[in-house]
């Protein structure tokens, strides 16, 4: 099958705003990098804390400070020669369970689709669907970032599935599929892709080394996974870009044995 242009949703594009791009050229370079791996749109998205909403005053500055560097990074001609479409969002930090993000900038390319993110890469036992949950009550669609890299999953996977059950579509890093997360993020990507619970894929690229998103792919369709691939980089995150639901994303290696563990285990506990 061929392959379209991939549409990225999650990366640190945007030059001295957080821990991606220092400063244009590295923007620039990245820009460029993007471009080389088959990247037509992203969308750059800088770390926000959702707790500065309720200090309109900072959550105003931050947001300035976001918009300064946005204009001059789509503004630079190096970057504009790339032909890739640069779009706005954050990566909100769930560091309260209830922000307000009316403000279409913290919303991916202004939609209802918003990329979450809990802190230090825990997810919080007690109140992450409550979350989840309060967003989509709001009229807001959550994407949660890399589920695969929070280091207190285990691997029933079921806290993730409460997410999924709460409301959220989860967003794998390309490069997990790579190792560059380290071991224990591979293994839970591969799970979560064999139950068919990945809705997208993106690089959450730092502007440093590589994006991964052409090796990603090509891994994938490698190992006979084309058609997941395809809705993962392309079909399902330009989807999002227009504001419409990903299209379910088959089982890459769905076995009997992982299965009839799942249900047995639920069974089991009642
Ligand atoms: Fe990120």
């Amino acid at each position: 099958m061929t392959s379209g242009p991939a549409t990225d949703f999650h990366s640190h594009l945007i030059p001295g705003v957080d821990d991606g791009a220092a400063d244009l050229a590295e923007s620039r370079a990245a820009v460029a990098a993007m471009a080389a791996d088959g990247v037509a749109t992203a969308i750059a998205t800088p770390h926000f804390d959702g707790s500065l909403t309720f200090t309109p005053d900072l959550a105003n500055a931050r947001l300035a400070q976001i918009d300064a560097a946005y204009t001059a990074l789509t503004a630079d001609a190096d970057v504009q020669t790339t032909g890739v479409r640069v779009l706005r969002g954050v990566e909100l930090m769930l560091d309260v369970p209830d922000p307000d993000i009316g403000d279409p900038r913290l919303r991916l390319n202004g939609g209802r689709f918003v990329l979450v993110e809990f802190p230090a890469l825990q997810l919080p036992p007690s109140n992450a669907d409550f979350a989840i949950r309060s967003l989509r009550e709001k009229g807001w669609q959550p994407v949660l970032a890399h589920p695969e890299r929070y280091r207190n999953v285990d691997d029933s996977l079921d806290s993730l599935l409460a997410l999924r059950y709460a409301g959220a579509y989860l967003q794998l890093n390309a490069g997990s599929l790579l190792g560059f997360h380290g071991d224990g993020a591979r293994r839970r990507a591969a799970a979560l892709l064999a139950r068919g619970w990945i809705d997208y894929a993106s690089s959450d690229y730092h502007s440093r080394g590589m994006p991964a998103v052409a090796a990603a792919r090509a891994s994938l369709s490698s190992s006979g996974a084309a058609e997941q691939a395809e809705l993962l980089f392309s079909e399902n995150p330009a989807r999002l870009v227009r504001g419409d639901a990903p299209i379910p994303v088959a089982p890459l290696a769905a076995s009997a044995r992982t299965r009839r563990s799942w249900w047995s285990r639920l069974l089991w506990r009642r």
